[in-house]
């Protein structure tokens, strides 16, 4: 587990969330938790993302596991790695890598009811002694310098209220030679019509996302923090069943679940995600965004 001895706590210079921020994410995923249980097999899948479809994958569920699969094989992860998964959900991912690489893993949440929910899957899955779950925030992590092995962090990093102060994070724990491995929404072209931002934003605001960056924002941001070997790759293919399955489901609710806010029986919120879910697609069918994997390594000193 990670050595809290030699922690060294917190990060001068980082910025953490505000507070009416990280309380609208808080709010967002415990309000939202039954769409994912009802619509994304959470009890039984694990996962918040979108997950990764191609030739080995037959249905949502695979697609849900492969992405950590993928991300785990881009990264090398290997049983000696200490993990930190950066907005771990209810521990999925944190699980998947436990069990399958025997690697340990700390999970960070900005949602106490989260790291709960995580402990006991750990618990269940026979991993707890290879998890740890905390209740953190990724802007201003109470984690030592120099002390993972990879920060790991899927569709996570798109709530940042400032991804750079992620990026800068990310690079103070890594160990040198320490890999960031990262799945995420971005932004795919440079600029927008008044049109394409307002679906945007129906859609992003739903999932109480701030701001999307742009991919090769991000990209300067990681060349700013000193990483080296940065790759950026567009798997949004990868992606578009999910996104699409999603859409479909939306279509059908839509006006249901209009009249039942209306009706007080699902909040804002809540109705806020149906709406985000049927606006995601649209955008992705615009090319307003993309999906990518984002890898990158923290120098070595004699680099
Ligand atoms: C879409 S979910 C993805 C969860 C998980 N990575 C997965 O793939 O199942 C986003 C996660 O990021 C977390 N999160 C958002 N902002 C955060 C922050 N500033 N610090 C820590 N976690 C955060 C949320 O609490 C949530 O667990």
């Amino acid at each position: 587990m990670l050595d809290r001895e030699s922690k060294q706590g917190y990060s001068l210079m980082s910025k953490a969330t505000s507070d009416q921020y990280a309380n609208d994410i808080i709010n967002y995923y415990e309000s939202c938790e039954i769409d994912y249980r009802l619509l994304w097999r959470l009890d039984r899948c694990l996962a918040l993302h979108f997950g990764y479809w191609d030739e080995t994958t037959d249905g949502v569920s695979a697609a849900l596991i492969r992405e950590n699969e993928v991300l785990a094989q881009r990264a090398e992860i290997t049983s000696d790695d200490l993990v930190l998964d950066a907005g771990c959900g209810v521990g999925g991912s944190a699980i998947y890598l436990a069990k399958n690489i025997g690697c340990q893993v700390h999970g960070i949440t900005l949602v106490q009811k989260q790291v709960e929910t995580a402990r006991t899957n750990a618990n269940q899955n026979g991993v707890g002694d290879l998890c740890e779950f905390s209740r953190q925030d990724f802007c201003a992590m109470d984690i030592a310098d120099n002390s993972v092995d990879v920060v790991w962090a899927i569709e996570a990093v798109c709530h940042a209220e400032d991804k750079n102060e992620f990026v800068k994070e990310a690079y103070r724990v890594l160990k040198p030679g320490g890999r960031l491995i990262m799945a995420d929404f971005w932004l795919s072209k440079d600029s927008y019509s008044a049109d394409e931002n307002r679906l945007l934003q129906e859609w992003v605001s739903g999932w109480s996302v701030n701001a999307l960056e742009k991919s090769f924002k991000f990209k300067e941001y990681l060349k700013a923090s000193q990483f080296v070997d940065i790759r950026i790759e567009d798997v949004s293919e990868h992606i578009r069943p999910s996104a699409k399955r999603l859409h479909d489901y939306a279509k059908y609710v839509l006006w249901g679940a209009k009249i039942l806010e209306i009706l007080r029986i699902r909040s804002r919120t809540q109705h806020g995600n149906v709406v985000a879910v049927h606006r995601q697609y649209k955008a992705l069918n615009q090319g307003l965004w993309h999906y990518c994997f984002v890898y990158a390594r923290k120098s070595q000193a004699s680099e």
